[in-house]
C-alpha cells in the first residue's frame, strides 16, 4: 500500500510503522490517521504478522499531537466527527489480534500520548516527554485521553495531567505506570525489536486471548470477568499450541507453536 505520511517496514513476523511528518513533529493530520487505519487493518489481515511497533520519525517527536492547524477549523459538528474518527482508529489498534508496541522516541503529546496509550506496551526513550496539553489550547483530549489516562495511571495522576497540561519526562512516566520501561535513545529501536521478536515466539492464539480478555474484562465486574477468563481458558485448552507448549515443558524442549 502507498503511504505518504507513514513508513512501513516488515520483517518476517513483525512490522515497524513510522509516523513520518518530522517537519511537523509527526502531528496527526486527517490523512495520517486514515493511512494509519489502513496500514493497521492490512497488518491485522497478514497472517505472517505477530506484532507491530509504532514509532515516530526523527529525533524530536513520537507524535506531537493531532494537527492543530486542522483542529482550529472545527465547529461543533466537525469536531465530534474528528474525535470519533480518531477514537475509532485507536480503538481498532487497541483491539487488534497483534500486540502493538509504542516505541516513544520523543514528544508524545495530546494525540501522541493517546496513540501510545492505545498500544499494548510502551517503551520510552529517556528523552521522551508526555502530556495532554489540550487544556492550554482551550480544548479537551478527543482521541481517548480523558478515558484511557485515568484507566492506566489512576484518577489522581490523570486529573493533574489533564487539568494542568503539564509535560512529564520519561522517568516520571515510568514512575506513574504510563510506560513499561525507559531506555537510552540509541537503544530504543533495538529494545522495541527485541520485545517484538519475543512476542512473535509466543503462541499466537494465547497472545490474542490475553489481549482480548484483558480488554473485555476491564469493562466487566470481577465475577463476569472471571467467567470470561474461565471460558477462554477452556477454549485455549482445545488448541494444538497448548498441547505443544505443555508437552514441550514436560519433555524439556523448546515449543514449536503453530497458531493452531
Ligand atoms: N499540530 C500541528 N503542527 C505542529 C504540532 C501539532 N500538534 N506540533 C508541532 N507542530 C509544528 C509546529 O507548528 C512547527 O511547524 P512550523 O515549523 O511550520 O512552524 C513544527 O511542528 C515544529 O514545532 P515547534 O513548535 O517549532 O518545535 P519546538 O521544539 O519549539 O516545540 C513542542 C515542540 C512539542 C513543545 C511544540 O511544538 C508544541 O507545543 N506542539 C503542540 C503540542 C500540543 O499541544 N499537542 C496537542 C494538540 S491537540
Amino acid at each position: 500500500m502507498e503511504t505518504k505520511n507513514l513508513l512501513v517496514e516488515k520483517s518476517e513476523h513483525y512490522a515497524v510503522v513510522t509516523i513520518n511528518r518530522p517537519e511537523k513533529l509527526n502531528a496527526l493530520n486527517a490523512a495520517t490517521v486514515t493511512e494509519l487505519y489502513q496500514v493497521m487493518k492490512e497488518l491485522q489481515k497478514d497472517e505472517a504478522m505477530r506484532a507491530v511497533i509504532i514509532t515516530g520519525s526523527g529525533e524530536k517527536a513520537f507524535v506531537a499531537g493531532a494537527d492543530i492547524a486542522e483542529i482550529a477549523k472545527h465547529d461543533e459538528i466537525s469536531g465530534k466527527i474528528f474525535a470519533m474518527r480518531g477514537q475509532k482508529v485507536f480503538r481498532f489498534i487497541e483491539k487488534m489480534r497483534l500486540p502493538v508496541i509504542a516505541a516513544i522516541n520523543g514528544y508524545a503529546l495530546g494525540g501522541g500520548c493517546e496513540l501510545a496509550m492505545a498500544c499494548h506496551l510502551r517503551i520510552a526513550s529517556s528523552k521522551a516527554k508526555f502530556g495532554q496539553p489540550e487544556i492550554n489550547l482551550g480544548l479537551i483530549p478527543g482521541y481517548g485521553g480523558t478515558q484511557r489516562l485515568p484507566r492506566l495511571i489512576g484518577r489522581t495522576q490523570a486529573m493533574y495531567l489533564l487539568l494542568t497540561g503539564e509535560m512529564i519526562d520519561a522517568r516520571k512516566a515510568l514512575e506513574i505506570g504510563l510506560v513499561n520501561e525507559v531506555v537510552e535513545p540509541e537503544k530504543l529501536m533495538d529494545r522495541a525489536r527485541e520485545l517484538a521478536k519475543t512476542l512473535t515466539e509466543k503462541a499466537p492464539i494465547a497472545v490474542n486471548y490475553i489481549l482480548d480478555v484483558v480488554d473485555q474484562g476491564l469493562n466487566l465486574n470481577l465475577d463476569m470477568a472471571l467467567n470470561l477468563e474461565a471460558e477462554m481458558f477452556g477454549n485455549i485448552c482445545a488448541t494444538e499450541d497448548m498441547k505443544e507448549g505443555t508437552a514441550a515443558f514436560l519433555e524439556k524442549r523448546k515449543p514449536q507453536f503453530k497458531g493452531k
